[in-house]
């Protein structure tokens, strides 16, 4: 593996463990704001982004390349709304997205061959999780920011009703 690819593998974790952190403290305000259907979806990207991560730093394990694990800061608690938390989860996604592309042109410069396997896999994987970001912004949009209409996506989001989205936990009403 070339030293800028390892490097901005390396780099790129950040950007993962830091989603991670963020959708975490975001599933938690959620909670707070009586909005289990989003907490819910927020809680699953959490873990998504930790089994990005992963993912990752498998790769490099495999590899017998040198990992290094980056300082996560502190993520923000609070939100001015629920648009304002789902507007940050997708300029946060189109940052990894664009990372993601980065890497993605850098392994195949390289012509290394399972760097641009293990990203492909990233590349549809993103596409998957704007989509998603963008349709819960959009309905946000569509059905008012408070009240009933929010309401309305919450219990969509715990019933699986929206693309990308959780489904009910079994037994939920
Ligand atoms: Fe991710
Ligand atoms: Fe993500």
């Amino acid at each position: 593996m070339t030293k800028d690819l390892l490097k901005g593998l390396n780099e790129h974790l950040k950007l993962e463990f830091r989603a991670s952190h963020e959708y975490l403290a975001m599933s938690i305000w959620l909670s707070e704001h009586d909005l289990p259907g989003f907490a819910t979806w927020m809680r699953k990207q959490s873990s998504d982004e930790l089994l990005h991560a992963q993912r990752i730093i498998d790769h490099l394990v495999e590899r017998d390349q040198k990992v290094a694990l980056p300082a996560i800061a502190a993520p923000p608690m609070t939100w001015k709304s629920a648009e304002a938390l789902c507007a940050h989860v997708l300029k946060n996604e189109q940052d990894v997205t664009a990372s993601i592309n980065e890497l993605y042109a850098m392994a195949e410069k390289a012509k290394d061959r399972p760097g641009v396997v293990m990203l492909q896999w990233f590349v549809t994987e993103q596409m998957e999780e704007e989509a998603a970001a963008r349709a819960v912004l959009g309905r946000i949009r569509l059905a008012g920011n408070t009240g009933v209409g929010l309401l309305m996506i919450d219990q969509e989001l715990s019933g699986g009703a929206v693309p990308g989205m959780p489904a009910a936990p079994a037994g939920a009403a």
